[in-house]
């Protein structure tokens, strides 16, 4: 029986129903399909972000482990090394048979000038590479020990408060929070040109809050062109190593700002 006028309307419209939900369904598809490719490659482009960072701050440590390993082989060849080959070359001379009293004396005296001069440079390489003060009383007292030495230079004056009691028995980890505090002292001296720098540290809980303020030239913290240097990569890589976070602030003209967050339990 052939179809009248009316049913052949209702089949084209379902028909076309039916067309319209699957080119919807389809576009759909084909939407979520795209924006999840974007999304999946967006998570990859995040990654390697993450994993070349990850690579410099490795690079970073290696590159300063050098240049450590460097100043203290040059330290020891020019300050100890050197004065000590001309001590064994005095103790050489003494033993000559034609040698005067007078000479005698004297070489014994240069002999003893060298060896106290050696022994001097021996300790202060010793200190350079860590502070006994810290080794045997602890960060507040490596702190303070460290804060002397800038105050007393008078170019810069630092006040350093602290309410923390830190545990001695993690002063491996302390050792990082000193080297943090060593690098930012230097860079206000050096670069900050600063007159004043304060040091506050509080404890919330197992939360150990440090902040840092100088009020030097400052400098653009999001220009990485300025970023040249390995400290600022190093003081990155140690707050890592402390499970810890940080925030710096700063503009041309208007001082630096730290604030630290480290969990040292
Ligand atoms: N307190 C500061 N005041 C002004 N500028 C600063 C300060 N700290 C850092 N900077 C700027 O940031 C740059 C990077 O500092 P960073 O400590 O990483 O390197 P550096 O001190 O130049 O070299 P390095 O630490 O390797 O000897 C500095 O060169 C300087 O321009
Ligand atoms: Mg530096």
């Amino acid at each position: 029986m052939p179809l009248g006028n009316e049913e052949i309307k209702i089949a084209q419209t379902i028909i076309a129903v039916a067309l319209a939900f699957l080119s919807i369904a389809l576009v759909m598809i084909l939407f979520f399909y795209f924006s999840r490719k974007k999304i999946v490659q967006k998570e990859i482009e995040k990654r390697e972000l993450e994993v070349n960072h990850q690579k410099e701050l490795l690079h970073s440590v290696l590159v300063t482990q050098e240049a450590e390993r460097k100043r203290i082989a040059q330290d020891l060849h020019d300050d100890i090394s050197s004065k000590l080959n001309v001590v064994a070359l005095h103790t050489h001379l003494l033993s000559t048979p034609d040698i005067t009293d007078l000479e005698r004396t004297e070489i014994m005296q240069q002999i003893s000038d060298l060896t106290g001069k050696a022994l001097e440079n021996s300790r202060r390489i010793a200190h350079d590479l860590l502070p006994p003060v810290f080794e045997r009383f602890g960060l507040h007292a490596g702190i303070e020990e460290l804060v002397l030495e800038f105050n007393t230079s008078k170019t810069m004056q630092v006040t350093y408060t602290n309410s923390v009691k830190f545990d001695e028995a993690k002063n491996d980890k302390l050792l990082h929070v000193f080297r943090i505090l060593q690098e930012l002292l230097n860079n206000s001296l050096r670069h900050g040109k600063a007159t004043q720098v304060q040091i506050i540290m509080t404890q919330q809980n197992d939360q150990i809050q440090l902040q840092y303020t100088d009020n030097g030239i400052g400098f653009e913290v999001h220009d990485s062109s300025k970023h040249r240097g390995l400290g600022l990569k190093n003081i990155e890589s140690r707050v890592g190593i402390l499970n810890g976070t940080f925030q710096v602030e700063s503009q041309s003209g208007q001082g630096v700002q730290y604030n630290f967050n480290f969990s040292i339990v």
